[in-house]
């Protein structure tokens, strides 16, 4: 049980001291707008509000969810809480790290809890696939379904599909069978929206579409090229046979940018493009290619567990005034626009792409 929340504090450990990025890019650098001389638009006129889930949002950037459960120190609360003040700000969604440490030791609860400061935020919840696996006796259902979501007021659940993480750590929870059926009947009960989120692996196509069959709402496709969780456990392995393995994996998976146009293209279900974005430019070519939000966890964890408001503030709203810009230059008055805007895709991304989907039927229809 201790354990739990002692690997929380070596993950953020070393996710502030060392190097946990993926060694290869997101993607985003095949992909292109084409620059417009004339817009046709004023800069001020740009709105870059979105809908999600039914809520209305200021701008298209979501706060991934990070961590919760390290009662003690309290460094997990004031990172919730420092995220929460700034996603209220700016109104902006935001999530909290898995809830498992919760659902075990029921007093861990305030660390998650953030609604004394962000009484307005769309606040999304967070449990773990595995932990739904038909494999285990002492499985989650509806019951920790609603305990995750109820006890913090949260207005939504993320489940995260982590299965390459849980694979290459020893203590790893590598049962993944049943969970789609799980997560069915879950669904089919449960009256909160769920949101299917990776956490650095990306999400293909023919996940994308067994999630949407079930009635999964949203799918976070937490892609290559940002933080690797393979590149953490290397960190953390205590021997030289776990070393090689994280190692072997670190930069595994399906870049966030092709992973965003698998899921646009066979799926209906609303997008957060998460996985290395650390640009407004590639924030903006995100939305362009069918996101709805370009998701951030890294950059904001180290002013977040200063208790840093204004310097998570100050990192977001770099990253709104690019995605404006960007939008300026192609002349897109809101994010519909931008979705119509032409783009080109080259290099890499384009050759997977070419072998995955219909390439000229996605770029001509990037909307949902
Ligand atoms: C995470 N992430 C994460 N995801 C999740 O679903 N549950 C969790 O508990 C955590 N914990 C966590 C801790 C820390 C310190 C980081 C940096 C990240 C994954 C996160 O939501 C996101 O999907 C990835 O980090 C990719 O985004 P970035 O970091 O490349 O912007």
């Amino acid at each position: 049980e201790e354990l739990t929340v002692i690997r929380k504090f070596e993950h953020i450990e070393h996710c502030l001291k060392r190097n946990v990025q993926a060694h290869v890019s997101n993607g985003f650098e095949d992909v292109h707008f084409v620059h417009m001389s004339l817009p046709e638009i004023d800069k001020d006129e740009i709105d870059l509000s979105v809908e999600f889930l039914g809520r209305k949002f200021d701008y298209p950037i979501f706060i991934a969810g990070m961590t919760g459960g390290t009662k003690g120190s309290q460094l997990a609360g004031k990172i919730n809480k420092t995220l929460a003040k700034a996603a209220q700000e700016l109104n902006i969604p935001m999530g909290v790290g898995s809830q498992r440490a919760m659902i075990r030791k029921p007093e861990t609860w305030e660390s998650y809890y953030v609604r004394d400061v962000a009484p307005d935020v769309f606040l999304v919840g967070n449990l773990g696939a595995p932990q739904f696996s038909e494999t285990i006796p002492e499985r989650y259902g509806i019951e920790e379904a609603l305990k995750a979501v109820e006890t913090i007021q949260a207005d939504a659940l993320a489940i995260h599909m982590n299965p390459l993480q849980e694979s290459v750590q020893p203590e790893g929870d590598t049962q993944y069978r049943g969970v789609l059926n799980a997560l069915a009947e879950l669904k089919a009960e449960f009256p909160y929206p769920i949101i299917a989120k990776e956490t650095g692996a990306g999400v293909s196509m023919e996940v994308a579409i067994k999630l949407e069959s079930i009635g999964i709402d949203a799918i976070d496709v937490g892609g290559l090229g940002g933080t690797s969780w393979s590149g953490v456990e290397y960190y953390r392995a205590k021997d030289e046979l776990g070393k090689d393995l994280a190692l072997r994996f670190w930069d595994w998976g399906i870049k966030t940018a092709i992973s965003v146009a698998e899921v646009r293209y066979a799926t209906e279900l609303p997008i957060i493009a998460t996985g290395g974005m650390r640009d407004g430019i590639a924030m903006a070519k995100a939305l362009a290619m069918g996101a709805t939000f370009a998701g951030v966890a890294l950059p904001l964890l180290k002013p977040a567990v200063k208790g840093d408001v204004e310097g998570v503030i100050k990192i977001l709203r770099r990253y709104i005034e690019e995605i404006r810009n960007a939008m300026f230059l192609v002349g897109a008055r809101n994010v519909e626009e931008l979705r119509r805007v032409p783009i080109v895709v080259t290099g890499f991304t384009r050759e997977w792409l070419e072998q995955r989907i219909d390439l000229p039927a996605y770029m001509r229809s990037r909307g949902i």
